[in-house]
């Protein structure tokens, strides 16, 4: 088993602000990251597949392939959008970087199929700044 995993980049706004609670309350849970107007985040997103090299093209998976798919399926919907009002797949979640990469893996393992019939998909792991990321394995 070898492990490949591709860097892809998106910059998108959102806020932490749960409807359910008063301002004074997410003011005091989320602090800036609750700001009206939102904010944004320079994500890199690194996506990590697992299986064996195939025997003819010693890939486990074609990088180009699985970067096209990433691009499609994720980035076009998330890059200089807002993940609170602008992307479906977000829609009535919190914004947090742990849902997004939650709903990344559930996009990308059901569309990895398309570019590999052996890789699996492994980890998703989500920058929001240089010194805070996500990793989710299902
Ligand atoms: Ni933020």
């Amino acid at each position: 088993m070898i492990f490949v995993s591709r860097q892809e980049h998106f910059n998108a706004a959102h806020k932490l602000y749960n409807t359910a609670w008063t301002p004074e309350k997410n003011e005091e849970v989320f602090g800036p990251c609750a700001n009206t107007n939102w904010h944004g985040h320079n994500f890199d997103l690194i996506v990590t597949v697992k299986g064996e090299p195939d025997p003819d093209t010693g890939f486990v998976v074609d990088l180009k392939k699985l970067s096209q798919l990433i691009r499609k399926e994720v980035i076009e919907k998330v890059d200089h959008k807002n993940l609170n009002v602008d992307v479906p797949f977000m829609a009535g979640k919190m914004a947090s970087t742990e849902n997004l990469a939650i709903e990344i893996w559930k996009i990308l393992e059901q569309k990895l199929g398309s570019v590999s019939q052996t890789a699996r998909l492994h980890c998703i792991k989500l920058y929001e700044t240089p010194r805070n990321f996500v990793e989710y394995y299902g």
